[in-house]
């Protein structure tokens, strides 16, 4: 890696990190999140881990990445020479890899349902039929898996290209687009005639669904969203350069992604109403995890220029989906360049074999393999949980008392105002989030949430 790794640009800067935190985690996780764990209560706790752990972390990786330099693993051991804090780069090693395999299926399942848009497949369709037709698909054995391959192959072009002409040039085009497209979407979901309804269930609060175990999901949402506490960070900011206002990029990048979580409530919860069926009343597979792949387009069906709409909204997903798994490969890729000394090209085969290891596993975890239970949950859906909820908040917790109590404070200084050029009134308030208050909330969710106190 070395100087010459280098994000061009400034835009390609918030670019890229907002295409690595905007994914599938805030169009079809979120919403479903949300509407299953008391609307807009989970929305208030949700905004209150971003702002009191998830912005603080950010700066903690971005300190690490910046001032190393390297991976995520290998800036460990330049900061904290000789100890085992580069174990934590292990762990967001780990957490990738293993989220990669997942959603690496996810992202499969969108690129079908854009292929069924495009084809004009999903029109005319009733809701039984949606739902018989999408178990059917991600119960198979060989389809989902041929798209995740494909899904796959897409993330070797870009990434083989390098930081700039692969990743870089990559975000600064899709990301416009995403926005884009949400604009529109919002739009057209806000003036459906019985709209107000599906804003009010999203935005209104139901504080009785607020329990310990949703705190804790409403945190491991915000680790995910945010691509945190796996390294990713760290590995992006080592790519920004020495002019980057990284409180100023946090902040935005944390904004950013909340908005877009935000806005696809307002676009689903609406729509949804508007084609009356009721997420409060409708049993969970309205709600849940189906949500975009059989809710949604049935909801596309009952307004006009329906194809339209379901191509714009699968090429969102895409879209999204695409910007985070080439951020999750980048961890590893960049780890093997620097670690193993390989080129580019051969760190993101060897990857790419083994996500499509993983992937054939979670894929066949949900069909013909749904019998094999680890704890009471299928493969999939335990990994999800052991990565997201648990590995992630975890990370973060082990990087923010890195930062707070093992580095020493002038150097974090110095990162966060960019050697004393920047007057930055927010640095004691950072700084104090990092060494106390993340730390003792994280460990405060995690023993309310498994029934400790
Ligand atoms: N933040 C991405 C999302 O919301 C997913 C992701 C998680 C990406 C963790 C990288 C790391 O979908």
């Amino acid at each position: 890696m070395g100087e010459q790794t280098k994000f061009a640009t400034k835009l390609g800067i918030i670019a890229t990190t907002v295409g690595s935190a905007v994914g599938l985690g805030n169009i079809w996780r979120f919403p479903y999140e949300a509407g299953m764990n008391g609307g807009g209560a989970f929305l208030m706790v949700y905004i209150l881990c971003v702002l009191i752990l998830g912005i603080p972390v950010m700066c903690a990786e971005f300190v690490i990445g910046r001032r190393s330099k390297s991976d995520t693993v290998d800036a460990f051991r330049k900061l904290a020479p000789g100890t085992r804090w580069h174990y934590i780069g292990y762990i967001g090693i780990l957490a990738s890899v293993l989220i990669l395999g997942y959603y690496m299926v996810i992202s499969g399942w969108t690129l079908e349902y854009l292929f069924k848009a495009f084809t004009n497949d999903l029109a005319g369709k009733t809701a039984a039929e949606f739902k018989a037709e999408q178990n059917a698909f991600i119960q198979s054995d060989f389809r989902p898996l041929l798209w995740a391959y494909i899904f796959l192959f897409i993330n070797y072009i870009i990434l083989s290209r390098g930081v700039q002409k692969g990743i870089e040039k990559m975000s600064n085009i899709l990301m416009p687009l995403l926005f884009v497209i949400l604009v529109v979407f919002c739009v057209r979901s806000l003036t459906l005639p019985g709209s107000s309804k599906g804003l009010s269930f999203f935005l209104h609060p139901d504080f009785s669904k607020i329990t310990p175990q949703v705190i804790i999901r409403a945190m491991g949402q915000a680790f995910f969203s945010l691509s945190l506490g796996m390294g990713i960070l760290i590995t992006y900011s080592s790519y920004f350069n020495a002019k980057t206002h990284l409180i100023k990029t946090a902040t935005t990048v944390a904004l950013l992604d909340t908005s877009v979580a935000i806005l696809a409530g307002v676009i689903i919860f609406p729509a949804m109403f508007a084609c009356g069926l009721n997420p409060a009343t409708d049993s969970a597979s309205v709600v849940g995890p189906d949500l975009v792949f059989v809710t949604l387009p049935n909801v596309f069906n009952q307004m006009p220029v329906s194809t339209l709409w379901s191509v714009l909204f699968f090429l969102l997903l895409t879209v999204a989906a695409l910007t985070s798994t080439v951020s999750l490969f980048e961890v590893t890729v960049a780890f093997l360049i620097n670690y193993m000394h390989m080129s580019r090209k051969k760190a993101t085969r060897i990857m790419m074999l083994i996500v499509a290891v993983l992937s054939t596993i979670f894929s066949l975890s949900i069909g013909s393999w749904s019998q094999v239970r680890i704890l009471g949950k299928t493969i999939f859906d335990a990994c999800d949980y052991f990565s997201a909820i648990i590995l992630l908040p975890v990370g973060g917790l082990l990087i923010s008392i890195f930062i707070g109590w093992v580095l020493k404070r002038h150097i974090s200084r110095e990162e966060l105002t960019n050697r004393n050029k920047l007057h930055e009134p927010l640095f004691n308030a950072i700084f104090f989030s990092i060494k106390y208050i993340a730390p003792i909330i994280i460990i405060l969710i995690f023993l309310s949430g498994f029934g400790i106190i």
